[in-house]
């Protein structure tokens, strides 16, 4: 069955509305996280779903994705990148929407496991994504990813945002073959 938690995400993702801005990327050679999704087939192996308000709950779900990465077999230098990732989009949850959730699945298809990580809030929205996710945008300083950090770094990343209505951001890595 499909995971419910992916199922609300893509839900969510594709209810737009005319002011809703999208973004995404894909990295080539990777199958479509949609036609992924709809394969009913995919056995679903750990989800869970932090609610994030505060630094320490960043910590929490930046953990969490260590360990859900850890366990889906991905080298320590992946788990850094995903959890640096979590640990980004956490902190824009915090910063800029108050509140908020994100769901970690690790998802299996045969030899390429993977994990899909959902961050929701309904805050104030992105008004301008795609200034948001340019290179060097970061009102932090330098410190931290950046949306444009975390977008490089993952396999899949996609944004949806609408003034007043809040930001969903879906994001994918999968582990490479085993040489
Ligand atoms: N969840 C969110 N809700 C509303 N605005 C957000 C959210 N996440 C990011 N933003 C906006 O996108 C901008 C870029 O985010 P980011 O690349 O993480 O850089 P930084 O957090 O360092 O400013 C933020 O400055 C903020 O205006
Ligand atoms: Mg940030």
């Amino acid at each position: 069955m499909i995971s419910p938690f992916v199922r609300e995400a893509r839900d969510a993702a594709t209810s737009t509305s005319p002011t809703t801005t999208e973004f995404s990327t894909r990295r080539r050679g990777l199958r479509s996280p949609v036609s992924y999704w709809r394969g009913a087939a995919s056995p679903v192996d750990q989800s869970a779903t932090v609610t994030v308000t505060a630094e320490s709950d960043v910590a929490n779900a930046r953990q969490l994705g260590r360990e859900i990465s850890a366990r889906a077999g991905f080298t320590g230098g992946d788990q850094t990148v995903i959890a640096a990732a979590i640990t980004e989009v956490a902190r824009n949850i915090v910063s800029y929407a108050g509140k908020g959730e994100i769901t970690l699945t690790a998802e299996a298809e045969g030899s390429q496991p993977g994990i899909v990580v959902v961050a929701r809030d309904a805050g104030p929205g992105i008004p301008d994504v795609s200034s948001a996710l340019r290179e060097g945008f970061s009102t932090a300083g330098g410190a931290g990813l950046g949306l444009a950090g975390v977008r490089r770094l993952m396999d899949v990343f996609e944004i949806v945002s609408a003034p007043g209505k809040g930001t969903t951001i879906t994001m994918q890595k999968w582990r490479r073959a085993q040489a």
